[in-house]
């Protein structure tokens, strides 16, 4: 198993790069900020869990004006990104905080797959929300990157992309009841080089593995051995994605 220690590292070495090359990760984040405006969140404290370099935050405070949101992460080196925000250093695999009075609003993107045992931080934050408080949270899924693991498999070369909570053992964590929105969707990256498709996830610090390495001639015979997507010749990435919106 990774530790927390060595991707929060890897996070923190990618932060002055980030926000170039994370556009998955902002639209992301749009979407999610849209879905608490719909979703009349009570006012109070507001949290952004794994915050980077604050996209998600960012958006949340320009659909809600007059709402501050706390900027969570375990890298200063992501914190420090954005003078003047509101932020704490804090690493998840530790557990929250503790927050009195609790939470309105706990939200996340891109981040829970990070840690440890996603299922049970899952669990845990909902249990840190008041009743009627709202988790907002986008994860990637097993399923993504069906491309890669075709390269993979197709090369003879393992696919090393880390591993991603199933859909299913998230849900489960969740009691019954409390979820007010769900959607699994596929986000398809293209680029006319299969190396273009993963070169954004070493930018931003996302290419750490759980599943072994590859040699450079490994790394060639994969990328060769990449599909090309039949509708437009071109090569192609895809992110499977959980959104979920929680009402305690
Ligand atoms: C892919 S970035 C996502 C950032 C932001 N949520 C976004 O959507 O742009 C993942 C973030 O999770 C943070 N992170 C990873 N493990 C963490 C941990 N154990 N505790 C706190 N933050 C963590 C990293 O430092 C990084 O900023």
């Amino acid at each position: 198993m990774i530790h927390s220690q060595q991707v929060l590292k890897r996070f923190s070495e990618a932060a002055s790069a980030y926000d170039g090359a994370a556009r998955l990760q902002q639209a992301m984040a749009w979407r999610l900020a849209k879905l608490c405006q719909r979703a009349a969140i009570p006012k109070g404290l507001w949290v952004d869990l794994g915050s980077g370099t604050g996209r998600l935050a960012d958006a949340l405070e320009s659909c809600h004006p007059g709402q501050r949101v706390l900027r969570l992460d375990g890298s200063e080196a992501m914190l420090s990104r954005q003078p003047g925000a509101w932020t704490l250093k804090h690493d998840l695999s530790d557990g929250l905080p503790d927050w009195s009075p609790a939470p309105q609003l706990l939200a996340s993107s891109f981040a829970l797959h990070w840690l440890p045992d996603p299922a049970r931080e899952l669990q845990r934050w909902i249990t840190a929300l008041p009743n009627q408080g709202w988790l907002a949270l986008a994860v990637p899924i097993a399923g993504s990157f069906p491309q890669w693991r075709q390269a993979a498999n197709r090369s003879n070369q393992v696919c090393s992309a880390f591993t991603l909570p199933q859909r299913e053992e998230l849900v489960k964590a969740i009691a019954p009841g409390v979820i007010d929105c769900e959607e699994c969707l596929n986000f398809t990256q293209r680029a006319q080089r299969p190396v273009d498709l993963l070169k954004p996830m070493t930018t931003i610090g996302a290419s750490i593995t759980d599943n072994g390495r590859l040699t450079a001639g490994g790394w060639r015979q994969l990328l060769k051995a990449w599909p090309r997507e039949r509708s437009s010749s071109a090569f192609a990435l895809t992110w499977r994605m959980l959104v979920l919106m929680v009402r305690r």
